[in-house]
């Protein structure tokens, strides 16, 4: 039972972000209707963990966040093909559900045509950012719902880049590297630094900007990509087994689909065993191979989101007791019923703070073994 109630605490985790996002609190968003909202929910929001996907240009982003997934739905390529935030929220469902993607923007229109997802995220990109290459910090909200994924917040992110290139403005260098930051730099995101292996690990862009937010590299996952398009004769070892740049986490090493099995529509399925069969018949990575791949980082996030849920159980609890009680007040002040949107919504948060108080003291309750799920 303590593997489920995990899983139903960080589908919680998500659902209530969610929400609090609907109510504009994220990014301290302005909008009328957050103006009402309790002021222990931000706060809240910032206290709930996420997954930030940080690295160069064309390092490999955007293919790592579809290898978690399991699915294309991503526009990819070279350039600076992410050019606003992408929240990722992945919901797992009961098997045999199909699998649905859901933009905040587009409430109760279920995305089952993946190639569309990618399209509506074309397409809001460039209803902000005017087909030009600029960039925005607005960010893009998609839920996917799925019998096949974890149950985990990542945000895809602009890759860092060093230059500007034609038609765009010589700030941009300084606004992609400021962006990425104000996401890093709070202490409750998990970072995902992704390295190419095919470039000196010591010019990473990635690991450059998480040493400066996360010195002891704590809340790092390092990502070596690329490892198939290593020189003949190199390999990354030195970097995999955590020689070169120790971090508290493991490296993980990937192999994506290049641009030319996109080009020829390579699937998911059949690029996952061809990663699998690069580690174990790869002479160099071999004993490495069990903890090499997406799918293990996919499962290595996800444990690591549990604890850091777990030690924050008593800090998000007493936040939740807070919401619950400015809550109730706004709605008392309010009156019910409440027509309005924002009343509503506050009620939805207010009903999932309840659920999870009720699941922090029935845990806190029953069985031996004390606070522990
Ligand atoms: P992003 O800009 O960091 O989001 O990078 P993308 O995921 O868009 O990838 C940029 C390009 O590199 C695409 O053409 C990918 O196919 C290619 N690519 C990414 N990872 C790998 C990998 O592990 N091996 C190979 N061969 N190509 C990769
Ligand atoms: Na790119
Ligand atoms: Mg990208």
């Amino acid at each position: 039972a303590s593997a489920s109630t995990m899983e139903s605490l960080i589908g919680l985790v998500n659902v209530l972000q969610r929400a609090c996002t609907r109510l504009g609190d994220h990014g301290g968003d302005s909008s009328p209707s957050s103006s009402a909202a309790a002021s222990s929910l931000p706060t809240l929001w910032e206290s709930l963990p996420s997954v930030a996907v940080v690295g160069g240009q064309s390092s490999g982003k955007s293919s790592v966040l579809e290898s978690i997934v399991g699915r294309d739905f991503l526009p990819r390529g070279s350039g600076i093909v992410t050019r606003r935030p992408l929240v990722l929220q992945l919901h797992k469902v009961g098997p045999g559900t199909q699998e649905y993607g859901e933009f905040l923007h587009r409430p109760k229109q279920r995305f089952t045509d993946f190639s569309l997802v990618r399209k509506e995220i074309q397409d809001e990109t460039d209803k902000i950012t005017g087909k030009s290459k600029q960039i925005s910090p607005v960010p893009i909200h998609l839920s996917i719902y799925s019998p096949n994924v974890v149950n985990l917040t990542l945000i895809d992110l602009p890759g860092l880049t060093k230059v500007a290139v034609e038609g765009q403005p010589e700030s941009i260098v300084k606004d992609i590297e400021n962006m990425v930051h104000s996401y890093v730099e709070k202490p409750n995101c998990i970072i995902l630094a992704i390295s190419p292996a095919n470039q000196d690990i010591a010019t990473s862009d990635a690991i450059k900007l998480s040493r400066e937010v996360d010195p002891a590299g704590e809340r790092t996952f390092g990502v070596l990509t690329k490892l198939d398009l290593m020189d003949k004769g190199t390999n990354a070892l030195d970097v995999l087994e955590g020689t070169a740049y120790p971090l508290k986490h493991p490296w993980v090493g990937i192999v994506n689909r290049s641009q030319a099995d996109i080009n020829k529509n390579v699937d998911m399925i059949a690029a996952r065993r061809r990663e699998r069969e690069f580690f174990v018949s790869n002479h160099d990575y071999k004993h490495l191979a069990s903890r090499m791949g997406s799918e293990y980082l996919a499962k290595l996030l996800s444990k690591h989101l549990e604890s850091v849920i777990r030690a924050r159980i008593p800090a998000i609890t007493s936040l939740i007791n807070k919401s619950i009680d400015e809550l109730e007040a706004e709605l008392n002040h309010l009156g019910r019923p409440i027509a309005i949107d924002a009343g509503s919504q506050l009620f939805t948060i207010l009903e999932l703070c309840r659920a999870f108080d009720a699941i922090f003291k029935q845990h806190l309750d029953g069985g031996p073994g004390g606070a522990r799920i």
